[in-house]
Order: C-alpha cells, then sequence, then structure tokens
C-alpha cells in the first residue's frame, strides 16, 4: 500500500533549528522542503533594493505584486532566485533578517506569502518550516511540530552559522538581535509565532539535529499507519 503524503510543519522562534531539522527530516522520509522564512527575507531585500522604507505598507503591497520568487533544488540545496537571480547568500545578513522580521507584520505581505506557500503544500510530501506553518497556512496539517529550546543556545548556533559564512558579527549583538527578533514575531498582530494547539512540542535545547530527525521520523511513520 501506498504511503499517505503529509503536510509536515515545523515552527518555531529563530536559531533554534528548525532548518538543518526540516532539511534532514524531509531528505529521509523523501520529502520537499520548503523554508518559509526565506521568503520573507527574498521580500526584505528587494523591497530594500527598491528603496521602501520597512513599514510603508502601500508600497509593500505593490512590490509584492511585481515580485518573482521561485525555488529551485540544485545539487541538494534549496536556492532562492528573484527572477533569474540567486539571492540565497544575499538574504542571509543580520540586516535582512531584521527587516524579514518587520515586513513579516505587514498584511499585504502575509497575504501574498501565504497564498504562494499553500500553492507550494497542494502536491503534498512536503515538510514547511516557519513560524506559522501550523497555525495559519495549515491548520490541517497532518503532522505539526513546535521545535524551541534555551535562547543562549539559539544565539550561540546563529553565531556560528554568521561566523561560517564570513560575518564579522558579535556575540552579544547576535544574542540581542535574535531576543528582538524573538519579542518581534510572537507579538505581532498577524500570524504571530506561536505552537498550535496541536503541535508536538521539541526542545531542542540538549538534543542535536539527528536525535531530533529521529524522534519527528517515529511521529512520521505513526500518522502514516
Ligand atoms: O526563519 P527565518 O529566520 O529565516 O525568518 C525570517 C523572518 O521571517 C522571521 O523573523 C519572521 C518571518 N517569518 C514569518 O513571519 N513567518 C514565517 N512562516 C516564516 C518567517
Amino acid at each position: 500500500m501506498e504511503k499517505k503524503e503529509l503536510v509536515i510543519t515545523i515552527d518555531g522562534p529563530s536559531g533554534a533549528g528548525k532548518t538543518t531539522v526540516s532539511k534532514k527530516l524531509a531528505a529521509k522520509i523523501g520529502y520537499r522542503y520548503i523554508d518559509t522564512g526565506a521568503l520573507y527575507r527574498g521580500i526584505a531585500l528587494i523591497t530594500s533594493e527598491m528603496g521602501i522604507k520597512e513599514d510603508d505598507e502601500s508600497a509593500m503591497a505593490e512590490a509584492c505584486e511585481s515580485v518573482d520568487l521561485r525555488f529551485v533544488l540544485e545539487e541538494g540545496e534549496l536556492k532562492l532566485l528573484s527572477g533569474s537571480r540567486d539571492i540565497s547568500e544575499l538574504i542571509r545578513t543580520p540586516e535582512i533578517s531584521m527587516r524579514a522580521s518587520s515586513v513579516s507584520a505587514l498584511k499585504p505581505v502575509r497575504a501574498f506569502l501565504t497564498v504562494l506557500q499553500r500553492r507550494l503544500g497542494e502536491e503534498r510530501g512536503v515538510v514547511f518550516e516557519g513560524r506559522d506553518m501550523g497555525t495559519v497556512v495549515f491548520p490541517n496539517a497532518d503532522l505539526k511540530f513546535f521545535l524551541d529550546a534555551d535562547p543562549h543556545i539559539r544565539a550561540e548556533r546563529r553565531y556560528v552559522e554568521l561566523k561560517e559564512r564570513g560575518s564579522k558579527i558579535d556575540f552579544q549583538t547576535v544574542k540581542d538581535e535574535l531576543i528582538q527578533r524573538d519579542e518581534n514575531d510572537s507579538t505581532r498582530a498577524l500570524a504571530p509565532l506561536k505552537a498550535a494547539d496541536d503541535a508536538i512540542h521539541v526542545d531542542a535545547t540538549q538534543m542535536d539535529a539527528d536525535a531530533v530527525v529521529e524522534a519527528m521520523v517515529v511521529q512520521v511513520s505513526s500518522v502514516q499507519g
């Protein structure tokens, strides 16, 4: 019998390890993986290049009409394209992280990306990583996880990641910005970061990514029956 193709959501604050875990889980069960934060980052980058202020809602709405964001898989890596331009690296700076958090509070941006994400889920067999995947975008997802970890550990992971990309940022700035972003993301009026009532909570403070993925695979098998 064919296994049921699921929609799996993994939400949680920044630096909890969502990206690593989502990628590994998707690879292990042969699913596609979609990083929805990259889409918010893409909008943040493109509108910054257009000179749009991050709180200019009507200019943001207009810009969303003209953006062409697409994911492509290249040698196993998920790349984000704006038209034909690969913006995967450009969206990973601390400035774009903060701007993505700000623009993600705007109604037209959320409305535009929610539609895009639902379309990406139509084929099923997908792991979606984000902040509101299980609460707003896919309230009927087959399996929902909420991945969290101690803020200090999350800041350490983000710091290592930024250093590997060649950033000169210091640890305290990374930690302060991460806490600021958590605050923005969880207190905004629209689709704030929170666990869905039916989400499975995973605390990754003391677990490495492989252990988290193992625990998730057990849940996937039980849902698939
Ligand atoms: O996961 P990330 O750090 O790449 O996300 C960047 C920002 O995008 C995050 O601070 C809030 C926003 N975001 C969102 O509002 N909803 C999502 N589903 C994913 C990200």
